[in-house]
């Protein structure tokens, strides 16, 4: 990850590679721009005239000004109209902005600060917030997966920014910038992590593999972790989870983290995670085509883990419960076949209709298990449906449950992070749609129902509690979030969601 740090310095006289200057979209170069543009001989003005740069959201403009400033490059990245810039706006610039500066083979970069101080006038907080959005546009953006790739030692390494320096205009703000410099490195740390668990593939992350990631990361961040095995999950009469897991030889494991930021008296809220480590559809094979991508169904672990991570490194004065119901659906000649009839640890029974429908049958055991915690509230994350793809796209999360008040919070929270959710109806005929002939639940729906996504949620719900319940499903969010934050592949989206929805409600 980069390091990020600040340093008070005007930017004329600001030594760097490359000098970041954010800029609002106006007619001409005014402000610290326009004195900048003296410097340059009306450079900035020219880009302005011929269109070539109006300070746009995420419009850039790469000028050569060795001799001219201290900088031996200004970089100008746009943030569209001050009146509709947020946090998100400046994460994005952030991100764009960087990325080009690795392109550009810079090692490090400066960003000026300067615009940041009308922006926030009279707005108490507003600048840490703003200061943090730059420093976690830029971490998250530079992301790099490059564990498999072997390197020739002629080879020439690829050039990464190593470096950012963040430029507030006066002394007064450098204990925000610190702090807000901080939250931003543990936030892209915990991303990172999710990413890289997602990166992974099926042959690295099984079951076992984020299990001991989970122990490992809960040792270094002062959370308790504890790991039930097949046999643990046989006596408390897990058969859901286990029917998943019969077709492959990699044991499953349902992992459970406990982070407690205050009075353990306090009710916890309890994250639950798919973490199928990789999804053939089982029985129900899924076709050929991008069966690869199915490495990616365990990124509801992923972000479980990242997030209780996160969590504890913020210190958040709250209790959350991180559970990962881990497994692989195989279709190994233990495999549970269509028809085959499961009896989850709620005691329900589920007629398993389509083995490719399997998260939800991990699901079902795994918020099972968290109604042991007297839950103030549930959250749970899957790559459940490629129905949410149909739905949404690429573009948010489907968010279903059983408060609407908490879901409310939950869009408050995606809007303010750029990582959205959107609700779909829990309607009880949908619910109705899961009754078996022979079973108390089939897993799939008859033919003809449609509303995939709803249906998989229909299908938690009574294994959800009664407490406040949301079910994400990320299965379009979590690949392919294509934002100026995110790199190609697994995005870890849900974390910055989460930590945000935490954050605002933890009193
Ligand atoms: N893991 C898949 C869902 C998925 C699809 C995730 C595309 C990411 C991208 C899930 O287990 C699945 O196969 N769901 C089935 C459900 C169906 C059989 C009711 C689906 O969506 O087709
Ligand atoms: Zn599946
Ligand atoms: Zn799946």
């Amino acid at each position: 990850m980069i390091k990020i740090n600040q340093k008070i310095d005007k930017p004329l006289d600001h030594k760097t590679e490359c000098l970041i200057l954010p800029c609002a979209e106006e007619k001409k170069p005014s402000g610290n721009l326009k004195t900048i543009d003296q410097a340059l001989n009306g450079a900035i003005t020219q880009a302005f005239e011929n269109k070539r740069f109006e300070g746009k959201p995420n419009q850039t403009l790469l000028l050569n000004c060795s001799g001219s400033l201290k900088a031996d490059n200004l970089l100008l990245i746009g943030l569209g109209k001050t009146k509709d810039a947020t946090a998100e706006t400046f994460c994005r610039a952030s991100a764009t902005a960087a990325k080009l500066a690795e392109s550009s083979n810079f090692k490090s970069a400066s960003v000026d600060m300067s615009c940041l101080d009308t922006i926030t006038k009279g707005k108490t907080g507003l600048y840490g917030e703003l200061a943090g959005a730059i420093a976690e546009g830029a971490g998250l953006a530079l992301y790099h997966f490059d564990e498999y790739k072997s390197r020739d030692e002629k080879d020439d390494p690829p050039s990464r920014v190593e470096k950012l320096t963040l430029l507030p205009a006066s002394k007064s703000r450098t204990a925000a910038v610190d702090k807000s410099i901080a939250r931003a490195e543990k936030i892209v740390s915990a991303v990172y992590s999710a990413r890289d668990l997602i990166s992974h593939p099926g042959n690295t992350a099984t079951p076992t593999y984020l299990a001991n990631h989970a122990r490992k990361m809960a040792r270094k961040n002062k959370i308790t972790c504890k790991v039930l095995d097949k046999k643990e999950m046989e006596k408390l009469g897990m058969g859901a989870l286990l029917g998943v897991s019969r077709g492959s030889h990699e044991p499953p494991a349902l992992i459970v983290l406990e982070y407690f930021g205050t009075s353990k008296k306090k009710a916890p809220t309890v994250i639950v995670g798919k973490g199928v480590t990789f999804d053939t559809g089982g029985i129900s094979l899924k076709p050929p085509a991008s069966m690869d991508e199915m490495k990616m169904d365990m990124s509801g672990a992923a972000t479980t883990l990242a997030t209780l991570q996160a969590v504890s490194s913020l210190k958040l004065p709250i209790n959350v419960i991180g559970i990962v119901a881990a497994a692989e659906n195989m279709p190994g000649g233990s495999a549970i076949k269509p028809g085959d009839i499961l009896k989850s640890m709620s005691g329900k029974t589920i007629e398993v209709l389509n083995t490719d429908a399997e998260g939800r049958l991990v699901l079902a055991d795994a918020l099972c298990y968290a109604q042991r915690y007297n839950p103030k509230e549930v959250i749970d994350l899957a790559t459940l449906t490629g129905a949410v793809l149909m739905a949404l796209g690429h573009q948010a999360a489907a968010v279903l449950g059983n408060n609407p008040a908490m879901i409310a919070r939950l869009k408050e929270a995606g809007d303010a992070t750029g990582e959205r959710v959107w609700e779909l109806p829990l309607w009880e005929e949908y619910e109705k749609a899961t009754k078996s002939e022979i079973a108390d639940l089939k897993n799939i729906a008859s033919p003809g129902v449609g509303a995939g996504t709803i249906m998989g949620a229909a299908f938690l719900k009574p294994f959800a509690g009664e407490q406040p319940w949301t079910h994400i499903d990320i299965a379009g969010t979590a690949w392919g979030f294509d934002k100026p934050y995110t790199t190609k592949g697994p995005s870890g989206y849900g974390v910055r969601l989460l930590i945000k929805y935490l954050e605002q409600h933890k009193r």
